[in-house]
């Protein structure tokens, strides 16, 4: 096939455009390939045609890619619209001026273009009749395997288009023997792994909290191709639509034996209108193709996660204490000394105080039903103010952070006293009240309200810089449909605007604190998606602290996200969700699979637990590059309910591992699969501690060295119980092996 000269945006002649491992290049016939380390994208942008999607999957060769070409292979269209495609699935559709529902696309040019992450193609649609264009944006990601996809819609006529259906992007997959592995939960029960088989019926993921996008379903699916998906081995293609806000993954299966999949921001009641020469951009839809399972595709969102799509992806973190369990509401100065105090000694680097420390005197925050929005120190709790917890914690060598959920307001609170206008509210309706019977969404689609969220950090920071995290949190969604601020043919717009405005929020945020630690924390596990991680360095995973539901929901959270960004603490017996009393080893190494930190009053632990918590951290330490910058081998799977639930993380240079395995299983004498190992160098050999050690005896391969084949073909022989007196003996046994290559 001829390779020809480059020459920005025409179509049919091109070179290699690539730097790194993103490549594009462009072929005779409209060919365009758009690669990464191992995944290739192959699209057919001819002008006056549609656009086509070619191929994706894993890396194509220049002499396949003539071969497709040669035997005529058209593909599937790439942005089909409601029009032309208004029989099968489609990712746009309109409403002309004129009345008109259709829209019919076809390529105008092509450009390439280049960024700091990565290289791209744009393609340029135009509608056939009607002055609407739609620029399809490809992106190849630099030295990770991740190539996404999204679009801008613009309208260049005189009269308002209204867009009703706006997705991202498409693909599509051959019918059979295909599966959707996904997450689903609830508050507290975050991140299930479910997986279904692909039927004729299709699937249809979707969320409409307005505000939080997952605790009951997330945005992103992986797919597997041969069959029921395997760990490690067989075709996966992972998708994320990276995205905080409203939306719907379908999964339609027309008559032609391919399943069509389209992706977006959720368009029911969400229909946009589109003056002269506005536009929308579609969140970007990204997707990894691996041969190595679904832990392969996991690490390749992993790494991509950890390069460009979470703040700090590259910086270790801290091992924090959370006040939030251990005192609740109940904040004053001196439980805020003593925890720091305990956290500093156990060998902690951090304290956060949660909810509870503002509000001032008019409405202090004893509880749920009040105050957000008037962020003043109470100093009836704390009288020595912001600055002298600063000041405590560096006295005692650890940093200090602090919660605030500053998209919210409580009716009863003086900032809606003040601003009644400032929350989401349907013209002439009652208001309708969240958290605490009393809270409200602020509307950020109103720029003064976005300049107060931003001020909220801002005056906190200014008068305080010591400060080192925060912990964003979003308790409520959107139950007022309506902004006093958008026009009335607006307010539809108000899902889309506010995660626009909360973006630009960051934003500036960001530009002003680039160094500050940001969780985002939503009731739980609410924002755990790509589109809001950019401006933070990790979620909180769930309410639920319990270890032995947290195996089930971080593993589900593995799927897309690293364990960096996983917060996953230490908290108490009895759990204070579930009330079941699990032992401390168990919690500790659960907790260590994720960014270590503790939700605990370490004042009711007894010394030998304060002693033990304190080797864990400091174990912590040395593994902690393992686990935050691993690569994830996940090896038996809690879902499968054989007993045990086990995966490692392998360093890139395969020098180091850490081997997690937790006992799941309920009856006595159940015959556990033992765990074979992955990611190894099977040529090395590695010698295997355990950590978190209680046993009387240790292991049986204690200090011994094992080939990388040996422990990934054969595997060590975990014993089911921890060896303890009698007296001390506990069903739920773990373990953690720190595996060192000789
Ligand atoms: C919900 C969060 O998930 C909790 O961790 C805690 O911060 C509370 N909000 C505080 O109100």
């Amino acid at each position: 096939m001829t390779r020809l000269p480059f020459l920005l945006a025409c179509v049919g002649f091109a070179a290699t455009f690539a730097s790194g491992a993103a490549a594009t290049e462009t072929y005779v016939d409209g060919f365009h390939h758009i690669s990464t380390l191992n995944n290739s994208l192959v699209i057919k942008a001819v002008p006056s045609e549609r656009l086509k999607v070619v191929y994706y999957g894993a890396s194509i060769s220049e002499a396949d890619i003539a071969g497709l070409a040669a035997s005529g292979l058209t593909g599937y269209e790439s942005y089909p619209a409601y029009g032309p495609s208004g029989h099968s699935d489609y990712a746009l559709a309109v409403r002309n001026a004129d009345g008109n529902i259709t829209a019919d696309l076809v390529v105008e040019s092509v450009a390439e273009w280049e960024d700091e992450s990565g290289k791209g193609i744009r393609v340029c649609l135009k509608d056939t009749v009607y002055p609407l264009v739609v620029d399809v944006f490809f992106k190849a990601y630099d030295d990770v395997d991740m190539i996404s996809t999204w679009t801008e819609i613009r309208n260049d006529g005189k009269k308002p288009v209204v867009l009703t259906e706006f997705a991202s992007g498409t693909m599509q997959f051959r019918a059979r023997d295909l599966y959707v592995s996904h997450l689903y939960g609830t508050w507290a029960n975050e991140t299930q792994v479910v997986c279904e088989k692909l039927n004729p019926a299709g699937l249809v993921i979707e969320n409409r909290d307005g505000v939080r996008n997952s605790h009951t379903s997330h945005s992103e699916v992986m797919i597997s191709l041969d069959g029921e998906p395997r760990e490690n081995s067989g075709a996966v293609v992972g998708a994320a639509l990276c995205y905080g806000g409203n939306y719907r993954l379908k999964f339609r299966t027309g008559d032609s034996g391919w399943h069509n999949f389209t992706a977006g921001i959720l368009s029911d009641n969400s229909w946009y209108t589109l003056g002269t020469k506005e536009s929308l951009e579609t969140p970007e839809l990204a997707f990894t193709y691996s041969d190595e399972g679904l832990s392969g595709a996991s690490r390749n969102f992993h790494s991509w996660a950890r390069k460009y799509k979470l703040a700090h992806g590259d910086k270790e973190r801290k091992i924090l204490l959370n006040s939030w369990e251990g005192v609740y509401f109940n904040i004053e100065e001196q439980g805020m000394a003593q925890m720091m105090t305990d956290i500093a000694d156990m060998g902690g680097e951090l304290f956060v105080m949660d909810d509870g420390w503002f509000g001032g005197e008019k409405y202090p925050r004893n509880n749920d039903s009040s105050s957000l929005g008037d962020w003043s120190v109470d100093k009836t709790k704390l009288p020595g103010g912001i600055e002298g917890l600063v000041k405590m914690a560096s006295d005692r060598g650890i940093s200090f952070g602090l919660w605030i959920e500053p998209e919210m307001t409580n009716s009863v609170s003086a900032l809606f006293e003040e601003h009644p206008d400032w929350v989401l509210q349907a013209k002439d309706r009652e208001l309708i009240y969240d958290r605490g019977g009393t809270q409200l969404v602020l509307d950020l689609c109103n720029p003064e309200v976005q300049d107060f969220v931003v001020k909220v950090v801002d005056d906190i920071m200014t008068a305080n810089p010591q400060i080192d995290y925060i912990k964003w949190d979003a308790n409520a969604c959107i139950h007022n449909f309506g902004s006093t601020y958008l026009p009335k043919d607006r307010q539809s717009h108000i899902y889309i605007e506010y995660h626009r405005a909360l973006i630009d929020i960051c934003k500036r945020i960001r530009a002003k604190y680039p160094d500050l630690t940001i969780q985002a924390c939503a009731s739980g596990g609410g924002r755990a998606n790509y589109g809001i991680l950019p401006y933070f360095d990790e979620f909180w995973v769930s309410d639920d602290t319990d270890a032995l539901h947290r195996i089930y929901m971080q593993w589900g959270t593995s799927y897309f996200f690293p364990a960096i960004a996983m917060a996953s603490h230490i908290s108490a017996a009895p759990n204070h969700q579930t009330f079941r009393s699990l032992p401390l080893k168990y919690r500790i190494d659960v907790a260590m699979s994720g960014r270590l930190g503790m939700e605990i009053q370490p004042k009711n632990m007894t010394e030998a637990e304060k002693d033990m918590c304190r080797k864990a951290i400091a174990d912590y330490k040395k593994i902690r590059p393992v686990v935050q910058f691993g690569e994830i081998y996940r090896l038996q799977s809690p879902y499968d309910e054989r007993g045990v639930a086990s995966l490692m993380y392998c360093t890139e240079d395969k020098d180091e591992a850490v081997f997690f395995w937790w006992k799941t299983g309920k009856k006595y004498a159940e015959i556990y699969p033992k765990v074979r190992m992955a990611g190894l160098d099977p040529d090395r050999r590695y010698v295997v501690t355990e950590l978190n050690r209680i046993d009387v005896k240790p292991l049986a391969f204690e200090g011994m060295s094992f080939s990388g084949k040996f422990l990934m073909e054969e595997g060590l022989e975990i014993p089911r119980d921890n060896d303890v007196p009698y007296n001390d003996k506990f069903w739920e046994s773990s373990r953690v092996l720190h595996l060192i290559a000789e």
